[in-house]
């Protein structure tokens, strides 16, 4: 039986005008060649530069931190010089001498002798017919040298050409260009006859047409896919690269702003050095233009937790808080004061309107976390009262003034349709969900993760109150530099389409209404069936459903249920006992949910055990007497939120059927509803359906008029929203 009671008269909270907003992180690419609309791949020729403190195995082509951490590092100079190729006789060379200021750590010398050097941007530059592109570079040149530079085909066919005659010291040397060809593949092609060195500082091309044609702007289709999701806010710039690869490589606002060629560059644990192009002033820019607020996530003085962390000293710690003040200072104060004015010479003389948000940390934890909040919240709170600042932990546990906690679940579909009810019992503590996505078994972006999103956001909108913010994450995915998946948006350097998660979040967000209503859902369900192997502290493997054996210390930690295998996610169930307690955890993705909480429980060496593990249910027997009992509870096949939009005088019901059956469902209501029924609908064949280059809309909305509002007819795996309008 599935149905669902309206109780439109029973307001049981208003809706938060901010639930659906935005994270930004530049990662796979989402940056350099990405959302920001640069298209030349080190244009600053910093690529192959290793990170202050790291050293490089050329073996293994990995950078190691100084505290051990390794990542991929395949742009090496000595191997070729990234995103740059020489032709027909022309030599080229970095140098770290001569280089165009201060920040920049290398630079490019060549001599030409009627060669050629190309770039080829983030796997090609896109150029469309009839479009203009701005062009500059930094050139220098003892003797005066014609250099011509042209935007090509790959087999040299010119779309646009200019020449400049280069001389003396760096300048500035600027053209337009209007290709008269459309090529996804083209070139930039930098030619001369002569036989002198020129060296170059610092090349840049952009498209004309970018979002809100703004110079040094943003990508207009990626930025027009971002506002078409009507949020309410973006969370930037991280995510992990805020914690840095090192502490030398942490995000710091200060080396975001100002004239790009003056910026340092930053390598991003991600695997890529990003340019800073798109800084600080850029991502309020955007905030700006969009209408949304904007929300900073600074570093409070340590590196990633997960990733060999390195706990900054007081010092340093001082020096994150001075760099998140100016930043507060460049965002919000007067154009005649000192970091205003700064802002005022960057070309926004007003204050930024957009700051609302501060986050301190990402993803910090426990109690090196909480002596680092404590110390930054107290500081900016007297001098910035008016910012809504968030934790990264439950401050509010260790006795702390707490504003918000950000929550972060990666997982897999049905540990978001089986926590859907998670946030029912929450009292106290705001909560900002800051990034979520269904992980496991879903990495290519499938209509099973929006589903179990989706099913996780019903239970959201129902605690709208409690939960009063969400960003689902990543945001964007370049194909060709993957280092996270899924993504909400996928692109290469001219194309782009989204995934089911997307479409799914456009229609949650298009339709909020003004206040949730008392409604019931009665749904069937279908028991959970887990499977998997055993895994004992050694690493033993046991199929079956039957494990037993005998401590060899007074601490046990096994795991039944347990699909993982070496490099992917970690899906298992575990037994801990330890310590006088023994508890049963479920591990999912970066998720744990607690199934059986903490019971005493002492355990001697050589005393017996055995677990019995079986579809959705399990016994830890320890000698002889049951310590732990489960069973799962079943997945309801749907899920469903209803709130009112007064104005409209409709009622909006959302409904996700989870499951692979068509669902009849009767709604009824304590007002007299229109017959017919407005419904958006996602859903497609299989669970597995997903959108791609070739079939961008294969899973994508579409509207239905329903005849009988009250009984509707849910297809199997579907998104649903519905609008009835009340008489
Ligand atoms: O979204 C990808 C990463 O996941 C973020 O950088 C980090 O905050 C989380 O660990």
């Amino acid at each position: 039986m599935y149905s669902v009671e309206i109780k439109t008269k029973e307001k049981l909270t208003d809706v938060s005008p901010d639930l659906y907003g935005l994270f930004f992180e530049d990662i796979n690419r989402a940056g350099d060649g990405g959302l920001y609309a640069e298209l030349i791949r080190n244009r600053a020729f910093d690529d192959g530069v290793i990170p202050e403190g790291c050293k490089y195995d050329p073996q293994s082509k990995v950078i190691i931190s100084p505290t051990g951490w390794s990542s991929s590092f395949d742009c090496y100079e000595q191997e070729g010089i990234a995103g740059w190729e020489a032709y027909n006789g022309a030599e080229m060379q970095l140098t770290d001498k001569d280089t165009l200021n201060a920040n920049r750590r290398r630079a490019l010398k060549v001599n030409f002798r009627g060669g050629k050097i190309c770039n080829s941007g983030f796997m090609g530059i896109p150029v469309q017919c009839g479009e203009s592109y701005r062009f500059y570079m930094f050139a220098k040149s003892e003797n005066p040298v014609k250099i011509t530079v042209s935007i090509s085909s790959g087999s040299g066919g010119k779309y646009s050409e200019h020449s400049f005659e280069v001389s003396g010291d760096y300048k500035k040397y600027q053209c337009e260009f209007i290709s008269i060809k459309t090529d996804n593949n083209a070139r930039l092609v930098l030619f001369s006859e002569a036989d002198e060195t020129v060296t170059f500082g610092f090349v840049s091309l952009f498209p004309k047409g970018t979002f809100m044609g703004r110079e040094n702007g943003l990508r207009r289709s990626l930025a027009e896919r971002l506002i078409a999701l009507k949020p309410a806010f973006l969370r930037f710039p991280g995510g992990c690269i805020v914690e840095g690869f090192s502490k030398e490589t942490a995000f710091r606002f200060k080396d975001t702003i100002g004239p790009v060629w003056e910026r340092k560059p930053h390598w991003l644990l991600w695997s890529y050095m990003t340019t800073n192009g798109l800084g600080f002033h850029e991502y309020l820019q955007f905030c700006e233009d969009a209408g949304i607020d904007a929300m900073y996530v600074f570093n409070c003085g340590m590196t990633c937790q997960g990733r060999c962390p390195d706990y900054f000293d007081e010092k340093l710690i001082e020096e994150f808080y001075e760099d998140t003040v100016q930043a507060i200072l460049y965002a919000i104060y007067p154009e005649n004061t000192e970091w205003g004015k700064k802002r005022a010479e960057n070309g926004h003389p007003e204050p930024f309107r957009v700051l609302k948000y501060i986050e301190i940390g990402n993803e910090n934890w426990g109690g090196e976390y909480f002596k680092r909040y404590e110390y930054f919240y107290e500081k900016l709170k007297k001098q910035f009262p008016q910012f809504i600042y968030i934790a990264t932990d439950h401050t509010e546990n260790a006795g702390l003034p707490t504003e918000f906690v950000d929550e972060h679940f990666y997982s897999a579909p049905i540990f978001f349709a089986a926590n859907s009810k998670m946030y029912d019992k929450l009292n106290g503590v705001k909560i900002y969900c800051g990034e979520y996505a269904s992980t496991i078994g879903c990495k290519a972006g499938t209509l099973y993760g929006a589903l179990g999103e989706a099913a996780f956001l019903t239970g959201i909108e129902r605690n709208q109150d409690k939960v009063r913010m969400t960003s689902y994450a990543p945001l964007f995915k370049n194909v060709d530099y993957v280092s996270w998946e899924p993504d909400m948006i996928v692109f290469n350097n001219h194309a782009d389409y989204v995934i089911p998660s997307y479409y799914m979040l456009k229609m949650f967000a298009e339709n909020r209404g003004d206040y949730v209503c008392r409604h019931n859902v009665i749904s069937e369900s279908t028991p959970r069936s887990e499977s998997g192997y055993f895994c004992d502290e050694d690493g033993n493997i046991t199929h079956g459903n039957k494990f037993s054996g005998n401590f060899k210390n007074n601490a046990v930690h096994i795991r039944f249920w347990d699909r993982g295998t070496a490099g992917e996610e970690q899906n298992h169930f575990d037994w801990i006992a330890e310590n006088g307690k023994s508890r049963v955890v479920h591990y999912n993705g970066w998720s744990c949910e607690t199934i059986c909480g903490e019971i005493p429980c002492n355990i001697l060496p050589r005393n017996s055990m055995e677990i019995t593990a079986e579809k959705d249910y399990f016994k830890i027997i320890l000698n002889g007497e049951i310590l732990h009992e489960h069973t799962l509870e079943p997945i309801p096949n749907m899920f469903g939120v209803c709130t009112v939009d007064s104005k409209k005088n409709e009622i909006i019901t959302k409904l996700v059927n989870f499951s692979e059956k068509e669902i009849s469902v009767k709604i009824s209501c304590d007002r007299e509803t229109e017959n017919d029924a407005e419904m958006t609908v996602l859903t497609a064949g299989s669970y597995d359906a997903r959108n791609s280059f070739e079939n961008p809309e294969a899973v994508s909305p579409y509207n239905v008029e329903v005849k009988d509002g009250n009984n509707l007819s849910l297809l199997p795996r579907s998104i649903n929203v519905i609008r009835q309008k009340m008489k």
